[in-house]
């Protein structure tokens, strides 16, 4: 694949850690040192799918495509107000595309897990022009009662164009699953028929466990995708990983022992937007003219599942 064109959205209302100390018990001065996070865009009056759309039409603009000459459409998404049609369906009506659409959910690995299923349409000759994008809203997903996980996310969307191209110089995903660490529970409608227990439950994750296995498995994911493409962590022009914890990636940083230039950060501004996160950064990179023809980008998420996953692509927009 060759990346042609990014975009992103993101919801109007910035909640700040001052704001959410006024809601819990909790403190800009924590959540800065434990996270890196000093603020978050968090979904008000906007829908999902209104983002997603946006997020879409300016990787379109970019791309200087129109949504007609899509041959695919890759959404990862965990959740929306729609549990059907897909996500990837609503935003084609919106951006005057007429092509196969799915939604993928790898949680928030699902936008690395979408370029490979891309790469392997393209591979395959089934699609020229594919749009991969990632709308989340986690903030719908977690307690607000719960200060340990709903001060940690951010809503967004975020898209890219892609086309034929030899730019994906490796690519690997992998998930062991383990319920126990991050998990979240919705009621289905009843029937009749049902006789078993079920439960509501809002995002329970064993943050401590989660960060080890982040850690672990990104720094592995990463470590393998340089070898697969032959290339050494000094190749890399950027590091665009999941934004979760600043701590997590600077241990990364640190054991590659590069720069901090080479990890760009939003979470700062952005939280955990979960799949969108990556190509949120991607497109704020594109859009700031930091990445020029060549550039070696490797991009990292992980998230429930297990899932994780890793790709090195050459930016050749
Ligand atoms: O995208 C999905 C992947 N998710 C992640 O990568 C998240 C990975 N995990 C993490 O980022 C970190 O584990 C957290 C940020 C979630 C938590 O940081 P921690 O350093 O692991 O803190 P902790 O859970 O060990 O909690 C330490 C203390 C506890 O108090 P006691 O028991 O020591 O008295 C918590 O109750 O911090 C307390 N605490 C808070 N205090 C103020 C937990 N949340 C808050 C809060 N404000 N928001």
């Amino acid at each position: 694949m060759r990346i042609i064109g990014t975009g992103s959205a993101h919801p109007k209302r910035t909640v700040t850690n001052d704001d959410l100390a006024q809601l819990m018990d909790t403190s800009d001065a924590w959540i800065r040192e434990r996270t890196g996070i000093c603020s978050r865009q968090v979904i008000t009056d906007e829908h999902l799918e209104d983002l997603a759309t946006e997020a879409a039409q300016r990787a379109l603009d970019d791309a200087q495509i129109e949504g007609k000459e899509l041959d695919y459409i890759i959404c990862s998404n965990v959740i929306n107000e729609y549990v059907t049609p897909s996500m990837a369906s609503i935003v084609e009506g919106k951006i005057g595309a007429s092509c196969p659409c799915v939604d993928l959910n790898a949680a928030c690995t699902g936008f690395i897990y979408a370029i490979d299923f891309a790469e392997a349409l393209l591979q395959t000759d089934r699609a020229n022009n594919i749009l991969v994008m990632a709308a989340e809203e986690p903030t719908r997903m977690v307690n607000w009662n719960d200060r340990s996980t709903c001060v940690l996310f951010g809503d967004g969307a975020g898209a890219m164009v892609v086309t034929k191209g030899n730019g994906l110089r490796a690519i690997k995903v992998s998930s062991k699953s383990n319920l126990g660490v991050l998990h979240y529970k919705r009621k289905l409608e009843p029937t009749p028929f049902i006789t078993k227990e079920e439960e509501h439950k809002p995002l329970y994750m064993a943050g401590q466990e989660v960060f080890k296995t982040a850690v672990t498995s990104s720094l592995h994911d990463l470590l393998a995708v340089l070898s697969e493409a032959g290339l050494t962590k000094d190749d890399i022009t950027y590091y665009i990983l999941h934004q979760a914890n600043f701590r997590i990636n600077d241990f990364i940083r640190h054991r590659f022992d590069v720069d901090a230039s080479k990890f760009p950060v939003n979470m700062d501004r952005y939280g955990n937007s979960s799949s969108a996160s990556v190509a949120m950064l991607l497109d704020e990179l594109n859009r700031m003219g930091r990445l020029k023809k060549g550039d070696l980008l490797a991009f990292s998420a992980f998230g429930a599942g297990f899932t994780s996953g890793a790709c090195i692509i050459e930016w050749n927009k």
